[in-house]
């Protein structure tokens, strides 16, 4: 079956994710009227444009997921707590954008470019990593054909649009104020973002790091399948309204020469090498938005660790950190037959 004769749920198409993956449906020719747009009861009855035409919001309940093939979850954890095993049980194969299910052994946290294989065993949800996990494991998966990895340190500049809609309205409302010469009010982050660099994304942890920086570490083990690897994160919000960009110090066995890491890094799927810095070419948020693929250069040797590469990456939080990769994997699942739209289920 064509992904394009397919019902499919947007659950929290009003925002940030949800209305990128409405985007990419669009760009894919998805028919409309094979498309429901879910939010909350705040939202119902909300148009939304779609192309030449207007979806109408939902509001997500149970009832809501009847006939419905695939839902994508993109509105925060309670929402998928509620309602992603109700839709599950009426046959709704769900992709969850959000966090609670990621570390359920039950269910599949993937990456289809690293491991589409985990695909097959879903219980009827897969989950989809963190949008910075989603670039880091990409780029250590082609390196790791070099040699083994050990241990990994990143630094990472994080946009407003992974908080979602609201962060972004704050940054450019405070820019605004703050170039007018007023004084700017934090509301979404515990200080101003704008023109500022907060070492702060999700809440701390009593070992000193935040939950977005335990992510890194324990969704790369997950969906690498190496519970050895080592991920010391330090997470940062930037004020950049779209892409995620991380500055990568990867540690090998053995060494590992730079020609050889951008030869392998160039092909992988889903990863571009944009690395001339003679001729000021590296990966930046704004190069990398709007694209699918995962920019990475600066790649060179580390002088500080032996077997060290350091590298710097840009990706589209949106995208490849959210909409991208949950419509990767519903095409993943159709191409391995992993779970069976309606329209082949009442012909049983
Ligand atoms: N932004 C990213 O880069 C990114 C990347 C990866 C994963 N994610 C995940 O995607 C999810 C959404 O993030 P976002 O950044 O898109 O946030 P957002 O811009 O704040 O959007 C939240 C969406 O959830 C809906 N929603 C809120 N409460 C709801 C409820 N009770 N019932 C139904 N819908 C409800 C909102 O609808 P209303 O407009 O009606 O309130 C809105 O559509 C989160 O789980 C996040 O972890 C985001």
């Amino acid at each position: 079956m064509n992904s394009n004769e397919i019902n499919i749920a947007v659950v929290g198409a009003t925002g940030a994710a949800g209305g990128t993956a409405l985007e990419l449906l669009l760009e894919r020719g998805h028919p409309a009227n094979k498309i429901t747009a879910m939010a909350s009861a705040r939202s119902a009855g909300r148009k939304i444009a779609y192309g030449d035409v207007e979806l109408t919001v939902v509001e997500a309940k149970a009832e809501a997921f009847t006939g419905i093939d695939v839902a994508l979850f993109a509105a925060g954890g309670m929402v998928s707590r509620r309602l992603a095993h109700k839709a599950v049980e009426q046959g709704v194969f769900v992709i969850d954008k959000g966090s609670i299910f990621r570390m359920d052994p039950t269910i599949p946290l993937v990456v289809p470019e690293v491991n589409a294989n985990d695909i097959e065993w879903h219980p009827g949800i897969v989950s989809t990593p963190n949008c910075t996990t989603t670039p880091l494991v990409m780029v250590l998966d082609a390196l790791r054909n070099l040699s083994a990895i050990t241990a990994v340190t990143v630094a990472t500049y994080q946009s407003v649009t992974g908080t979602g809609v609201a962060a972004k309205e704050e940054l450019f409302e405070q820019s605004r104020v703050v170039l007018a010469g007023g004084t700017a009010e934090p509301k979404v982050y515990p200080h101003v973002i704008a023109f500022n660099v907060l070492p702060h994304v999700d809440d701390f942890l009593e070992d000193g790091y935040s939950k977005e920086e335990h992510k890194m570490l324990n969704e790369s083990r997950k969906i690498l399948h190496d519970e050895t690897l080592l991920v010391s994160a330090t997470c940062v919000r930037v004020p950049v309204e779209i892409s995620h960009s991380e500055s990568v110090q990867i540690e090998f066995e053995s060494s590992v020469n730079v020609e050889d890491a951008k030869r392998v890094l160039a092909a992988y799927d889903g990863v571009i090498v944009v690395d001339d810095p003679s001729r000021n070419e590296y990966p930046t948020p704004l190069s990398a938005t709007g694209r699918d693929e995962v920019l990475v250069g600066r790649i060179r040797k580390d002088i500080a660790h032996k077997n060290g590469i350091v590298l710097w990456l840009s990706s589209d939080n949106l995208r490849k950190g959210a909409a991208l990769n949950a419509l990767q994997i519903m095409d993943e699942a159709l191409r391995r037959d992993a779970f069976k739209p309606s329209a082949q289920r009442s012909t049983k």
